[in-house]
Formats: structure tokens, C-alpha cells, sequence
């Protein structure tokens, strides 16, 4: 979703804008643009499409002004098009800025002030810049003008304003949306996430809601909103540039796939403690041991991860987990228990329903954990504990390595609290987990397999139906997810038994139904269940598992304790999408209207 870079230092500001906007492409979005600001004014530059399509028109001409902010645009009010692109500018020009999020007041606000201004976008954005110049012709200061316009404003910001009347400035403001300051020897950027800018910068500073920031080139003043100067120190983002590359891979969304033994490595190091045993913080493990039931918050693929942590913090923890998307949570709460704990899973930790939850089970005094990738984003910050994937960058749109860091973690900290509550550990997770490493490995190996599953059956169907029974049910909902997000195929994941009670009306002849059997207890029920769509024309694809196979089945996961066949399940199904997305020629790391971070509720 919507990105943000800025630039104040010596250096040309349109190449590193330009490079870091490439570096936020990642998140989705519609349209981007820039502004520059030199002697001769700010020069501002938009294009509806891809960074490409940007470069081109910004390249047309020679800019050559140190100070700048550029933008990615995913289109909440009003079409992607050059109007709607931000930067947007006052009515004289002198301002020009770039926002991320949704002002809810914005009607309100320009009844109230603008009355005589000509807009020329349809954006919430366009609003606010006016403001700054409405209240900078009242005689305010540009710091005092942009601080009263932030006091104004109701919804989600993320803020970047600069003033052509001074090249040394640039004012920066958030709330509720990600944004970060980066700070450098004779330079300060900002940027929606450290990666844009870590072409220039590893050591970020931290920006709360509500606070004013004044960037230039030597310094960088954070306010609170009663005017108070902030000290806060820089971290150092743990991000290997390189790993943000697509290196020898196609795709993004390939590398990642690839990337999944790694993954599983890097969590069985990072959770395991010199004797060999799991590892965890004490303060989470007794907090989590301490609640009588868990509520899990998520949205798309980490939903469904939590989807799989709920059977894991049952069966092996024994603590009841209930599992909810953060959208519909936030404005139907069910009854809590008396002491509850919530877990967030974020891959990027800024999903904005998850966090309008944390901040309201917060205002409830309950406890927190953030399961995460991104050390430091926005859910990290708030909830009282994080754990993190330690998956590396994330940057194809659709979920992958993600998704199985998640269980994994979930898996650990699941038997981490069966140990703290006494409970006897009936499996030596380390040792499973390093078997599900080696099984990811061949599914890996095989994706020629996984090309051939996808052009046999998906290549010219416009529907798939995926079907499973208990864990296996969990994964074939991430399966459909996963094949709909890029191949745009219509693609639904239902329970085995559940498909005669309706889902069944839409088998057709040569309709594909990709059914998981992983499990033994229900190997009898997935398959009868794959009899019966077959009876009436489907085309039905087995993956099942080593063990409980048969013949005729057309994929055989390597055995692995049967609680964990999602994280090995999962990945056969990422690369039958892939290559799905792939023979439609489509844009696999970057589906239509799909956002990476989902910065808006
Ligand atoms: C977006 C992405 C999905 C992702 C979901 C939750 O919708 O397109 O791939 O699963 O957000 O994101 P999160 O960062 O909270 O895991």
C-alpha cells in the first residue's frame, strides 16, 4: 500500500527518490510520483502505472535539487491517474506533499476552510496541503501552519511536506501509518519502511503518532504534540540490502519459496539455546502460560497461519486459542475470557485492522504478542512482546515464507507453554522441524513436478477447488488464497465433508479439485470426499503424504509429523500457483489491486 520516500542533502534527490520508490513497489500500488525542489521551484513529476512509467517522465527532463519526496499510490479515494497522484501541491505551488492513509474529516475540514479553493484531485490528500498554505497566508510559520493542519486531522497519516520558499526543511508527521526518519552524515531521509533508503542509511529513528518532525540536513527534531523536543536515539535496521534482490531468481515470489529450508534453519537456531533445548523469552512464555485462552488476530495468509498455531497451542499447550480476522474482530468482539492473551501474526507488522485491535485490547489492559517479521514495525512497538520470523524480506505480494515462519514460530512457543504447564512433550519438535526442513528441500527440487501439476490442471480453468479435512482444511484455504491472489483464477478452499452441502452444485465436467491427504485419521473421509467430485467430472489432484498414498495419487509429500504437514503441504501449493500465474503470463510478484502492507483499515 501507498509508499513514502524523502530526500534532504546534497546529493541529486531524483535518482534516490526514483530507486527508493522502486524499493517500495513491493507494497502495491497504482500510480507514484516526486517533486523536487531546486532555485527555480519545485518540480513535480507523476505517472499512472509502475516506477518505469515514472522514470521515463522524470528522466524527460534534467533536475538537478537536493531536496525531495516521492510516493507510491494504492487508490483509496478516487482512480489511479495523474491528477490523483501525489505529490500534491497548494494552490500557488509552494507546498507539495505526499501522504499515506485515509483522512476521515476531510469533507468537514474543507467546508470549514477551503471553501474558495479549486481542487484538482478527488484525494483526502489534497485537502491538507491546502490547509498548510490556508494557514501559512494567516501569517503561520510553515512549522506552525503544518503542525496546526496535523492537529486538525482525523484518520490515518503518514506525512512528508516541503516548502519551496525553503530548500533546508522538510516536515514530517504520522499517525496510525508506518513511517520512518533516516539518518545519515550530511543527509536525513524518510521512508515508509528501512529498505527503500537503506541504499543510503541502515540507522533509522522511530517516529510516534502524533509527532512533528522538522528534517534537514544536520538534524532532525522530533515534537510531541505539546511542542516538546524528543530525544531518540537511531537503531541500526537488521536488513541485508542483498537480500532484497531478486538474485538469480525470475521472481520474487520464487526466491522466497526457495528460500523456506533457510527460513526453517534460521528459526531452529534462533530458537534453540546452547544444550539444545527451545528457547524462548521468560516474560512471554509466562505470560502466555498465564492466560486461561488465546485470541489470535490476523489477516489473509497470517490468518490462516493462526488458522494452524490454534491446533498446536490446543493439542500440545492445552490452552483454548480462538483465531480471528482483524477486520471483522474490531467491530464484533466476541466475549472474552477472563484472561486472555492476543497474538498478532503480521508479516510486516503494520496491517492496520490487527493494529485498530491492539490498540484496543490494549485500552483493555490485556496482554500482547506480535509475531512478525519486521523488527520494529508498528505492532512490534505496541504489544508487549514480539517474536520474531526471522524470514528475511518479504517483498512478492503474496505471502510465502512468511506463512511458514509463522507455524513454525507458532509450533515453538506452542510447546515452549505445554513445558511450562507441565505437560508431557509427545514430540521432539527440533527434530521435526529439521525433517520438515529437508522435505521443504525436495518439494523444492521437484518444482518441475509442481510446473506439470499446474499446466495438467490449471491452465485454462477459470475456477479451482481446494478441499481438505482438519490441518489439511487450514492449508487448502491458504492454497486457494494463494492461487487466486496471482493467477486470478476463482479459487475456494472448503472442508471435505462440508462440499455436498452445497459447494458440490459447481463441479462441472474437468472442474479441478486439489485435495490434500496428509492426515490418517481422515484419509478415508478426503478421499470418499475426492470420490464423489470425481463421480461427477471433476478433475481431482491428490497430494497426499508418504505413508498414507496410494496409487494413482498425483503428488507424495515426503512423511513428517502430522501436525507440521502444513509447512511441507503448503509449499507444493505456493509452486502450483506460481507456475499457474506464471503460464498466464501474469505479474506474479505484483497481482492487480493487491497491496503488500495494508496500511488502511
Ligand atoms: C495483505 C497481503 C497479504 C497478507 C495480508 C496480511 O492483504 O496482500 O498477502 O497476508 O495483507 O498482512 P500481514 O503483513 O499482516 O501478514
Amino acid at each position: 500500500m501507498c509508499g513514502i520516500v524523502g530526500y534532504i542533502g546534497h546529493d541529486n534527490a531524483k535518482e534516490l527518490l526514483l530507486k527508493g520508490l522502486e524499493k517500495l513497489e513491493y507494497r502495491g500500488y497504482d500510480s507514484a510520483g516526486i517533486a523536487v525542489v531546486n532555485d527555480e521551484g519545485t518540480n513535480v513529476f507523476k505517472s499512472k502505472g509502475r516506477i518505469a512509467e515514472l522514470r521515463k517522465v522524470a528522466d524527460s527532463e534534467d533536475i538537478d535539487g537536493n531536496v525531495g519526496i516521492g510516493h507510491t499510490r494504492w487508490a483509496t479515494h478516487g482512480v489511479p491517474n495523474y491528477e490523483n497522484s501525489h505529490p500534491h501541491q497548494s494552490a500557488t505551488n509552494r507546498f507539495t506533499l505526499v501522504h499515506n492513509g485515509v483522512i476521515e474529516n476531510y469533507e468537514e475540514l474543507s467546508d470549514a476552510y477551503l471553501s474558495n479553493v479549486t481542487f484538482l484531485s478527488e484525494t483526502d490528500t489534497e485537502i491538507i496541503v491546502q490547509l498548510v498554505e490556508y494557514f501559512s497566508d494567516k501569517g503561520l510559520s510553515t512549522e506552525a501552519a503544518f503542525t496546526k493542519v496535523v492537529s486538525l486531522l482525523e484518520g490515518s497519516y503518514a506525512l512528508g511536506l516541503i516548502d519551496s520558499q525553503d530548500r533546508d526543511t522538510m516536515y514530517v508527521a504520522k499517525n496510525k501509518s508506518p513511517l520512518l526518519i533516516g539518518v545519515g552524515d550530511g543527509f536525513n531521509v524518510i521512508a515508509s519502511d528501512a529498505l527503500a533508503m537503506l541504499q543510503v542509511t541502515n540507522q533509522y529513528k522511530e517516529i510516534h503518532d502524533h509527532e512533528i518532525v522538522i528534517v534537514k540536513r544536520d538534524e532532525v527534531v522530533i515534537k510531541d504534540q505539546e511542542g516538546n523536543i524528543q530525544n531518540r536515539e537511531a537503531y541500526t535496521a537488521q536488513i541485508d540490502a542483498a537480500d532484497a534482490e531478486k538474485g538469480v531468481y525470475d521472481h520474487y515470489m520464487l526466491k522466497e519459496i526457495h528460500e523456506q529450508p533457510a527460513v526453517m534453519r534460521r528459526i531452529i537456531q534462533e530458537y534453540q539455546d546452547d544444550e539444545g533445548n527451545l528457547k524462548m523469552d521468560a516474560d512471554i512464555t509466562r505470560d502466555v502460560a498465564n492466560a486461561d485462552r488465546i485470541y489470535i488476530i490476523a489477516a489473509g495468509t497470517s490468518y490462516h497461519a493462526g488458522l494452524v498455531g490454534k491446533e498446536y497451542l490446543e493439542k500440545w499447550a492445552g490452552v483454548p486459542t480462538e483465531v480471528h480476522v482483524a477486520s471483522e474482530f474490531i467491530y464484533n468482539m466476541p466475549l472474552l475470557s477472563e484472561k486472555p492473551l492476543f497474538i498478532y501474526i503480521s508479516q510486516s507488522g503494520e496491517t492496520a485492522d490487527s493494529r485498530a485491535v491492539l490498540v484496543e485490547t490494549k485500552k483493555l489492559g490485556h496482554k500482547s504478542l506480535t509475531i512478525t517479521n519486521v523488527p520494529g514495525s508498528t505492532l512490534s512497538r505496541e504489544a508487549d512482546h514480539t517474536l520474531l520470523l526471522h524470514a528475511g524480506p518479504e517483498i512478492a505480494v503474496a505471502s510465502t515464507k512468511a506463512y511458514t515462519a509463522q507455524i513454525a514460530v507458532l509450533s515453538i512457543l506452542s510447546q515452549i507453554v505445554a513445558k511450562e504447564h507441565g505437560r508431557e512433550a509427545d514430540v521432539a519438535l527440533l527434530r521435526e522441524l529439521a525433517k520438515v526442513t529437508t522435505a521443504i528441500e525436495t518439494i523444492v527440487d521437484d518444482a518441475d513436478v509442481m510446473e506439470q501439476i499446474a499446466t495438467d490442471f490449471l491452465e485454462t480453468t477459470r475456477n479451482a477447488f481446494f478441499i481438505g479435512r482438519t490441518i489439511d482444511y487450514n492449508v487448502s484455504l491458504e492454497g486457494a488464497l494463494k492461487l487466486k491472489e496471482i493467477s486470478y483464477i476463482q479459487a475456494e478452499g472448503f472442508a471435505g465433508g462440508e462440499l455436498k452441502h452445497g459447494t458440490i452444485a459447481l463441479i462441472e465436467e474437468g472442474t479441478p479439485v486439489i485435495a490434500l491427504a496428509t492426515q490418517e485419521n481422515v484419509n478415508p473421509s478426503i478421499r470418499g470426499n475426492v470420490k464423489e467430485v470425481a463421480a461427477r467430472g471433476a478433475n481431482p489432484c491428490i497430494i497426499s503424504m508418504d505413508g498414507l498414498n496410494k496409487d494413482g495419487d498425483t503428488y507424495v509429500i515426503p512423511h513428517v509429523h502430522e501436525l507440521l504437514t502444513p509447512l511441507v503441504a503448503v509449499v507444493a501449493m505456493q509452486l502450483i500457483s506460481y507456475y499457474a500465474a506464471l503460464h498466464r503470463d501474469l505479474d506474479v510478484d505484483k497481482p492487480r489491486n493487491l497491496a503488500k502492507s495494508v496500511t488502511v483499515e
